[in-house]
């Protein structure tokens, strides 16, 4: 959640909760709309960008991360082989008690405010703060503001591909799959070389065939 934007390499990140998730279940994530739908974020980039050319090229960098944009996420689920994938949007409200709670994560340790802001001498800060402290009041008296936020956000599902195997079950349990070596192992995870070689052995030395197993099986594509 809310993660992927800082991921240097998030298109792999996706891969990779691909891979892990069964074959058929769903992969979600989130990421803010910085750009067009973060009221508290624009407030004090465009603050810090009227101030200071490092401020432009720290609100230029927030609103192009990758991921953060319309259909970027969609976009990247479908590249990483993802199926029916939605994307849509999530809204919630941030509330503040007071500009002093709107400004203390500004002067934190995490994210990339704190980490803009933790470069500025105190006379810079001091402006800054001024500037954005005007935008939070609009004129009124400080106390409670409420800023809308909004997220994109995604689902889609790992695709399964059904395959036809035959095999038969030997006296010590063990399945010989009528098949790759790779094929056994996926299908016991663990145990392809186990299979393989039981099915080599079988010509050197029958073992007793107590069952058969047919059917398909789901294996992530
Ligand atoms: C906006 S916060 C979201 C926190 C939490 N997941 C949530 O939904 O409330 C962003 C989080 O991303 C983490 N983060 C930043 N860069 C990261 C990276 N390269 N890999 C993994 N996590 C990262 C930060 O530590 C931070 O906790």
């Amino acid at each position: 959640m809310l993660v992927l934007q800082f991921v240097p390499q998030a298109d792999l990140a996706v891969r990779e909760m691909r891979r892990v998730t069964r074959p058929g279940g769903t992969v979600a994530a989130a990421t803010w709309d910085t750009r067009g739908g973060f009221v508290a974020l624009r407030m004090f980039y465009d603050a810090a960008a009227m101030l200071d050319q490092n401020g432009c090229r720290a609100r230029a960098a927030a609103y192009t991360r990758p991921m953060s944009r319309p259909g970027d996420l969609a976009s990247a689920w479908r590249d990483a082989g993802l199926a029916d994938v939605v994307e849509d949007t999530l809204t919630i409200r941030m509330e503040f008690a007071s500009f002093a709670d709107f400004w203390a994560p500004s002067e934190g340790k995490e994210g990339p405010v704190a980490e803009y802001v933790g470069t500025l001498g105190a006379d810079a800060k001091a402006r800054l703060r001024d500037v954005v402290r005007l935008a939070y009041l609009d004129g009124e008296a400080d106390g409670a503001r409420s800023y809308a936020a909004t997220a994109w956000v995604v689902k889609g599902r790992g695709r399964v591909q059904r395959i036809w195997v035959s095999g038969q079950k030997d006296f010590f349990g063990c399945v010989m799959v009528v098949g790759v070596r790779e094929m056994a192992g996926h299908l016991m995870p663990g145990c392809g070389e186990r299979a393989y070689c039981t099915q080599q052995s079988q010509a050197d030395r029958p073992r007793r065939t107590i069952g058969f197993l047919t059917g398909y099986f789901a294996r992530p594509t």
